[in-house]
């Protein structure tokens, strides 16, 4: 009897180192996975001030979640524990068109796929945006690492990989993509593109990651001009209310947005059809 009961015990150890080994191999091969994207020359140079450059660049979201030199994105234990990197030193290893195809099609230098950073809506980022990011990001002085140590994927992470359960941007991403040569001069629908609608759909909530965030048009229907100003600008809704993710977006990245902009921001989510 005892004999039976420890092969039974021998062959359940086995059967879950079996799946332990297979659930890491299978999410190493997702995490190896390259992606063949060419790279295109990319030879825009800006003609922007270094401030105007620094400003547009951080209406696009990227040190919002790099905070320039690290950041810890996600710290779930299980899940894992999720570092966007330090810009700082990473911008040194990539040419122009590497950054280039990193920014639109999640694809990082050596071909494998970022995970998180938000491809699908850098895709159609204006060419002359795209050489303030480049110009902007040249011009940081290396900083040593704000966060110490690098993604590590816990048990439910790599369960999440090896079924391929956490999506890539470079899955998202059509293949042709048609970006603007300018920054439109009204830049409503393109901030929305670029920016609100990584969480944010006009007409109904989304869920994201670790939040939900509610439908754009009615409430830009409904905040007063001043308000929508406050909001972007502290990240505080009115009453002066903590909007978690929100009040970090808005304070690292949309309180760069200009007073008209913040305008054509609003006009465009309360109006659109
Ligand atoms: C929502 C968060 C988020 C935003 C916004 C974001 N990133 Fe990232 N970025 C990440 C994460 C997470 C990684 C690590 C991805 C990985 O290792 O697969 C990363 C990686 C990088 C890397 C290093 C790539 C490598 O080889 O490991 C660079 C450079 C970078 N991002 C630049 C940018 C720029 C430029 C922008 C703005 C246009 C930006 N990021 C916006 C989250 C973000
Ligand atoms: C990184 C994700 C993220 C991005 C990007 C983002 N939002 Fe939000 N936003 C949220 C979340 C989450 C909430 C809900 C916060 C809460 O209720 O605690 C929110 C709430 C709001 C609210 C409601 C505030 C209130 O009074 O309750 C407005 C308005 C808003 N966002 C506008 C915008 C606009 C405009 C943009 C783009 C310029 C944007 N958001 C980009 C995540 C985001």
């Amino acid at each position: 009897m005892m004999r039976i009961l420890k092969i039974i015990l021998a062959a359940i150890v086995a059967i879950c180192l079996i799946a332990v080994a297979g659930v890491y191999a299978l999410s190493e091969m997702r995490l190896s996975r390259t992606y063949d994207v060419a790279l295109a020359d990319f030879t825009v140079k800006t003609t922007l001030s270094a401030e105007e450059a620094e400003r547009r660049a951080r209406t696009l979201m990227c040190s919002g979640c790099h905070h320039d030199a690290g950041n810890v994105l996600i710290d779930e234990p299980g899940v894992g524990r999720i570092v966007a990197p330090n810009l700082t030193r990473f911008v040194p290893m990539y040419s122009d068109a590497e950054l280039v195809r990193l920014i639109r099609h999640g694809v990082k230098k050596d071909g494998t796929g970022a995970f998180i950073m938000p491809a699908s809506n850098f895709a159609n980022i204006a060419d002359d945006d795209m050489a303030a990011i480049i110009a902007w990001m040249r011009s940081l002085k290396q900083l040593p690492d704000a966060v110490a140590g690098t993604t590590q994927w816990g048990p439910l992470g790599r369960i999440g990989l090896a079924l391929d359960k956490i999506p890539f941007e470079a899955d998202l991403v059509p293949a042709i993509i048609t970006p603007a040569a300018a920054r439109p001069a009204d830049i409503g629908e393109y901030a929305f593109r670029t920016d609100c609608s990584h969480c944010h759909n006009l007409d109904t909530a989304k869920q994201s990651e670790g939040f939900l965030a509610p439908a754009l048009k009615p409430l830009a229907q409904s905040y007063s001009a001043a308000d929508f100003k406050t909001l972007l600008r502290t990240g505080k809704g009115v009453g002066g209310r903590d909007l978690g993710v929100m009040t970090q977006v808005s304070q690292w990245n949309f309180s760069h947005f200009t007073d008209v902009e913040i305008e054509q921001i609003q006009t465009y989510l309360a109006i659109r059809p």
